[in-house]
């Protein structure tokens, strides 16, 4: 079919220039930045969606509290810098999502905490995109 030979090609195309041009990439002084805290974020990150799936409610409740860590770390930090309210707003999103997890476990709402959990994920990727120095 050649169609598919052409359209495939334009539609990644048309995907990859909207991605690169989606989000703006901005340059701000990170040498007081907790990266052992992120390090932590980062393996925490990785056992919340399955501990929820494996109904393992206090190991959860234990990911969700560092989650919260930082992200009240990552609002406080980036609250105090010049123009900075996105990261600011990703991070309430984050609290959000964790707190919403957390109130669907509560409720033994497993589905409802697991897309929850995914959606604080989303928002490391999401202040990533903005703020973290791609050699990282
Ligand atoms: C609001 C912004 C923001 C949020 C939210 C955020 N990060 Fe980050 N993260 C950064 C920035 C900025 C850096 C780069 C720090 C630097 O260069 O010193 C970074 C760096 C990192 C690093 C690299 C640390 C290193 O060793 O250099 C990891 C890992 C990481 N983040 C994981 C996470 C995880 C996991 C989450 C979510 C649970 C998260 N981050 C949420 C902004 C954020």
């Amino acid at each position: 079919m050649v169609w598919k030979m052409v359209a495939l090609p334009l539609l990644l195309t048309f995907l990859l220039t909207v991605s690169a041009s989606g989000t703006e990439r901005k340059e701000i002084d990170l040498r007081d930045y907790d990266d052992e805290l992120m390090r932590d974020l980062d393996r925490t990150i990785k056992f919340f969606e399955p501990d929820i799936v494996a109904k393992n409610v206090e190991g959860a409740k234990q990911d969700a509290e560092i989650l919260v860590e930082g992200f009240q770390y990552t609002e406080d930090y980036f609250s105090k810098k010049e123009n900075a309210e996105d990261a600011v707003e990703i991070s309430q999103r984050g609290l959000r999502s964790v707190a919403a997890a957390l109130a669907a476990l509560s409720d033994s709402d497993f589905d409802k905490a697991s897309a929850s959990a995914r959606d604080a994920a989303e928002t490391c990727r999401a202040c990533h995109d903005i703020y973290k120095p791609l050699k990282k």
